[in-house]
């Protein structure tokens, strides 16, 4: 006799095959993907997950591609493949259709999970409303008020650095160049930011408010002390090895999110310090326009606050009685925005600046021209239209974004079947010319974004080499690339860019102007000692123990 708990047991894992495993299986062995050229996979159950992880991002991709052709399909875990092309006339209908291709389910339960419904993870209509809102707080305009921020905190860490260098007697000092780039960013990035109080706050350079909302993280200070909200960031974005394992085998089978752990008891413990800070700022916030409001004798409207930055932008939307009730956000839209913006603003541009200074170190001559063009400016805080008119500035920030492209590559699920139109045909395994992909909904593919970066075939023989001066000529072929910013794919393209690339250009500008000016850079230890390592971004990590960091030795440079 079978006992009522095996019968249960019996049923949960038939209804888990049923649910997940033959769908997987259906898939794998329908999906038009499996006709596409590519490598065969070394393991039926990880395909080639650990070689890719093993490798640097990218890496093997571009191998296949040279090998097959701009359009193939490898296998990730469990023998679902993956669609994989640096066709850019493909890439240029995946971006656009973002009703058809979206983030995939493990990616949206992360992100949903930790960040709520904000624009980051929002589709379709929502998306549509969020961004509608959003936007006017990173326009030109909006822009220009903050680069004083910028300044600012790019100055207080020169500061920091000198006080350090005097501290260990004048000589080269090791700085880890990760960290430090990591904790100015999380200040600008900070929960403050009305543009109102910013002269006020000048005089006292600690009590700074940052660009985003209305919270000091004090990153930058002298003890290295962490707050409680960049703990509780640390905790839910900075996942170990197994954890990260489990996380990832959660998003793709559900019933497995009922299982507790010790790190999903941390999780929540820091969601409930990310929320209940969030609640606070945004209270705060309203209360403060509902009294400028009663001053007035009438409700919060949208055409009495002028004020665009992004905590005013957002309370706004969600009181304004003069906004019609279909477009405005929810509290819980409202809210999921601080995490989404804390997350997508801060590690992004502190790795792009860090990639920089990295850089410098490899091509002292960059560095030194560089410095020379840096040090004509008469001011330490430059506007960002002084920032802008700097050319080889320009082009510096240009190659490292290209060359170091923060985010390799980003997930996609089709919602639907469809039919991707490319530039260049490919052979089939059927050995049929084809000049489309065939898509099934549930199919999954990547957008490879630093691929398209440094393909030769975009950007010439040299794409592979760090070369500002390439910016100083037109690129014809990269304008078939549909990135929003410098005909590259770093911010991607479409409904889904980067809505904080110009914020942060200038900010990583801003950051490089008041560092290059006042000191000299080498690397504290050999090349090959650092590598790349990041599943989202890449960071310099140490080759021994794995441990990211950029060991910098820094000197303060004569001229300063
Ligand atoms: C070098 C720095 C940065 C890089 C490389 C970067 C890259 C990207 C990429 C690739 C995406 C698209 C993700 C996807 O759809 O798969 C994205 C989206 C986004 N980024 Fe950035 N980002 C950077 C800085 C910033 C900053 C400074 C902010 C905010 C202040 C920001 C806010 C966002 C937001 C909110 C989205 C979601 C946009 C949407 O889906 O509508 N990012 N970013």
């Amino acid at each position: 006799m079978v006992s009522v708990a095996g019968l249960a047991g019996i049923a949960a894992v038939l209804a888990l095959l049923g649910r997940y495993v033959v769908p997987t299986l259906w898939r794998m062995y329908t999906s038009p993907l499996r006709l596409l050229p590519g490598p065969s996979s070394p393991s039926a159950l990880w395909g080639f997950v650990k070689v890719l992880h093993a490798a640097e991002a990218s890496v093997p991709q571009e191998q296949w591609v040279e090998q097959y052709g701009p359009t193939i399909s490898f296998k990730l875990m469990f023998g679902i493949r993956r669609l994989w092309t640096v066709d850019t006339r493909a890439l240029n209908h995946i971006i656009h259709h973002t009703a058809i291709y979206q983030k995939p389910m493990a990616a949206r339960y992360h992100l949903s999970r930790v960040l709520g419904p904000g624009v980051l993870i929002a589709e379709d209509q929502q998306h549509k409303n969020q961004r509608h809102v959003l936007n006017p707080a990173f326009g030109p305009s909006q822009l220009k008020e903050i680069t004083e921020i910028f300044t600012e905190k790019a100055n207080q860490l020169r500061d920091l650095w000198m006080a350090e260098i005097s501290k260990a007697g004048g000589g080269p000092t090791r700085v880890n160049g990760l960290s430090w780039m990591s904790r100015a960013t999380l200040d600008i990035i900070g929960l403050a930011g009305q543009h109102i109080p910013l002269r006020r706050a000048l005089d006292d350079p600690l009590t700074l408010p940052g660009a985003g909302f209305n919270y000091h993280f004090e990153g930058l200070n002298p003890s290295g002390q962490t707050n409680e909200l960049s703990e509780a960031l640390g905790v839910l974005f900075n996942q170990g090895g197994r954890a990260q394992l489990f996380g990832f085998l959660q998003g793709m089978l559900p019933p497995l999110r009922l299982i507790r752990t010790e790190h999903t008891r941390r999780e929540a413990a820091a969601l409930a310090v990310m929320q209940r800070i969030g609640r606070q700022l945004i209270a705060e916030k309203k209360a403060a326009l509902l009294a400028d409001a009663r001053e007035k004798g009438r409700g919060v409207r949208r055409r009495d606050v002028a004020d665009r930055d992004l905590l005013t932008l957002l309370i706004k939307a969600n009181m304004a009685t003069d906004i019609p009730e279909s477009e405005r956000l929810s509290d819980e839209e409202v809210l999921a925005q601080v995490p989404t913006f804390l997350v997508a603003g801060h590690e992004t541009t502190s790795v792009a600046t860090t990639w920089c200074l990295y850089q410098l170190t490899q091509s002292p001559d960059v560095q030194a021209k560089l410095r020379e063009e840096l040090l004509q400016v008469p001011t330490d805080s430059p506007s960002m239209d002084e920032l802008n008119a700097l050319p080889y500035l320009d082009m510096v920030v240009k190659e490292t974004l290209r060359h170091h492209t923060p985010v390799p590559a980003s997930g996609r699920v089709a919602m639907k079947d469809d039919v991707i139109p490319v530039n260049t045909p490919f052979t089939d395994k059927k050995g049929r010319t084809r000049d489309h992909i065939e898509i099934k909904k549930g199919d999954l593919l990547f957008i490879p974004i630093q691929s398209i970066n440094r393909s030769k075939e975009l950007w010439g023989e040299d794409a592979h080499e760090f070369k500002p001066d390439r910016w100083e000529h037109a690129m014809e072929k990269t304008s078939q690339v549909p990135g929003v910013w410098a005909n590259q794919l770093t911010f991607l393209g479409g409904p889904h860019a980067c809505i904080g690339y110009r914020f942060s250009v200038v900010e990583t500008k801003a950051l490089l102007f008041a560092l290059v000016r006042a000191f000299e850079f080498e690397l504290a230890v050999k090349t090959e000692e650092i590598k790349k390592k990041g599943d989202i971004v890449q960071r310099p990590v140490r080759v021994e123990d794995q441990k990211p960091d950029l060991p910098l030795l820094i000197k303060p440079y004569r001229a300063f």
